[in-house]
């Protein structure tokens, strides 16, 4: 949330607005469906060190945020996504106020540099009705703020993974090119016969992925695979479920001259964008003069790719509490603290009313004790704050085909890569049905059973698969503890395209 007066964003519900000297809302009743924004908790360190200043003085909530899930979830997995934490009071050093404005151009307000990322304003589109005409965009170009590098923090739970943000360095996140990526990731004109966009494959309403068995392409064409999700990129690398693109804007290029996908050429995707005026301003603003070409295209989507996150799921704000209950268990203990550290305790209350207010059922808490324990393991590969390592892994998927489909091999050459594909994230994943990179299983219930069984036996078996012991019961935590990872996404403009 952002300050109405000093415009600088709040987003954690403790901080204090300087001018008004007030807490922000503490009632979460205030903010009626939660979004990635509202709930997002603060990291003071930006990933773009420069700007880091833009958001201020670290508040003291972001100890709870520290005090992560994570790190208590199981001490033996080393590849949790924070140090160790323990709630540990930190000083709230007193916050200076800012000028409400620092727009040279005068009337017209800066529009905050500093965004949790699920800010809404990100993707609200430009302002209007009905198709976008050249007047408003730019008008809309010239809102002070909008060409600014944006220093971003991300939403509670995702947050555990700032170091793992990748790519913005290269291409900075601005309001400017997220939308312009917004445009064209909707745009069915990329493609040969105005049929097919990314969100035809990567829908918002479906999770960004599409509930098929694999990418329905034009003219009904499909391919072999299944359609992953597009959300949480900004903690990806190489993309694919073979990792055969580098980066994401090299990804994003790729189906608009797929022959199974949008089966355009880049040429004449690029001679359809620059024939419409809209966008050809916007490239100008964003990329420079005459810059409508198929690498800027890639630059644009991948930027509002990683601009969609995931927000906060039940599952998180879980995780935010429990360090809390495990350091003071007793009633007793929570009293001292409040006598003792009263801060610390309000983020305590803090925390306990956001996980109230978000529950998680007591199956899905013995299913987490499961998927980051021994005993089903599924943190040796979902790990982190995405629940990926990014890597590759034979489960044996598919193996059982006559031609089976070798996955990563075909990218290294390497024997041992044989039938291995990247590890996708379980976030959201109850939304994204069928699942596998062939979509072969269509439940979640399948996929647990499909790892009980210790996988399909074959010669590149991932070691880290083996069968597992589960009784019925085990089986059924395990997947809702997998759907208590659903946090909301922030709500995208599907329209407003160039007319
Ligand atoms: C016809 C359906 C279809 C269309 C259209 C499509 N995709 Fe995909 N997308 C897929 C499939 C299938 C894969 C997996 C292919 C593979 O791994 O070989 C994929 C993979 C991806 C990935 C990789 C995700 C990961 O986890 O590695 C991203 C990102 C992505 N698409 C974004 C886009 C963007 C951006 C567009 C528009 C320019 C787009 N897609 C258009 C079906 C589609
Ligand atoms: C050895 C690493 C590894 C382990 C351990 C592992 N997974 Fe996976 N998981 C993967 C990979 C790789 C895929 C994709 C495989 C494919 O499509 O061929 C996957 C796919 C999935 C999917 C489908 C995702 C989608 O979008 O299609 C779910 C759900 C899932 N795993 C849950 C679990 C659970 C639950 C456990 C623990 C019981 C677990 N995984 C253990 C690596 C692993």
């Amino acid at each position: 949330m952002c300050c109405v007066l000093c415009r600088r964003v709040f987003v954690v519900l403790l901080s204090c607005c300087p001018l008004l000297m007030l807490g922000c809302p503490s009632e979460p009743a205030q903010a009626p469906a939660p979004t990635a924004g509202e709930a997002g908790s603060a990291v003071s360190e930006s990933s773009e060190p420069d700007s880091a200043t833009d958001l201020g003085e670290p508040t003291d909530a972001e100890t709870v945020n520290e005090a992560s899930p994570a790190a208590t979830d199981d001490g033996s997995t080393p590849q949790e996504p924070t140090p160790e934490g323990t709630p540990e009071p930190e000083p709230a050093p007193a916050e200076t106020p800012e000028p409400a404005t620092s727009s040279a151009t005068g009337n017209q307000e800066l529009l905050p540099t500093s965004v949790v990322l699920g800010d809404e304003s990100l993707y609200e589109g430009i302002p209007g009705e009905g198709p976008l005409t050249v007047e408003q965009v730019k008008e809309w170009l010239a809102t002070p703020g909008v060409h600014e590098s944006l220093s971003i923090t991300l939403p509670l739970g995702l947050s555990l993974g700032e170091k793992q943000i990748v790519g913005i360095e290269e291409n900075p996140l601005t309001r400017a090119k997220i939308e312009l990526g917004r445009q064209l990731y909707f745009d069915k004109r990329l493609s040969s016969d105005g049929t097919i966009s990314c969100a035809s494959c990567h829908d918002p309403a479906m999770g960004y992925g599409a509930q098929t068995q694999f990418g329905v392409g034009v003219e009904g064409q499909t391919g072999n695979r299944n359609s992953p999700v597009s959300f949480n990129r900004i903690l990806s690398g190489p993309q694919f479920w073979d990792g055969r693109a580098e980066s994401l804007e090299a990804q994003a290029v790729g189906p608009i001259a797929n022959p199974i996908e949008m089966a355009n050429t880049h040429d004449v995707a690029v001679e359809t964008v620059k024939g419409l005026e809209a966008y050809r301003v916007q490239f100008d603003a964003v990329f420079g003069a005459d810059s409508v070409n198929i690498d800027n295209i890639g630059k644009a989507i991948a930027t509002f790719e990683r601009a969609i996150v995931t927000g906060p799921s039940p599952y998180d704000y879980y995780a935010a509490v429990k360090p809390f209950l495990d350091q003071f268990p007793t009633e007793d203990d929570l009293g001292e603290l409040k006598e003792d550290e009263p801060d610390l305790y309000a983020e305590y209350e803090e925390a306990k009313a956001l996980a109230d207010e978000h529950p998680m059922s007591e199956s899905a808490i013995r299913g987490r004790e499961l998927f980051f324990g021994e005993k089903a393991g599924c943190t040796a590969c979902h790990v982190g704050a995405n629940f990926t390592d990014e890597k590759y892994h034979n489960l044996g998927v598919g193996m059982d085909a006559e031609e089976p489909d070798l996955g990563r091999f075909a990218v290294t050459g390497d024997e041992k890569d044989k039938g291995a594909f990247k590890t996708p994230t379980v976030r959201n994943i109850e939304l994204t049905s069928p699942y596998m990179h062939d979509g072969s299983q269509k439940t979640l219930e399948e996929v647990v059973e499909w790892y009980a069984r210790g996988g399909h036996p074959n010669e590149w078996l991932s070691e880290k698969i083996k069968k597992l012991d589960l009784t019925d019961q085990d089986k059924q935590d395990l997947v809702a503890f997998m759907k208590s990872l659903t946090g909301p996404f922030p709500m995208v403009e599907t329209g407003r395209l160039p007319e």
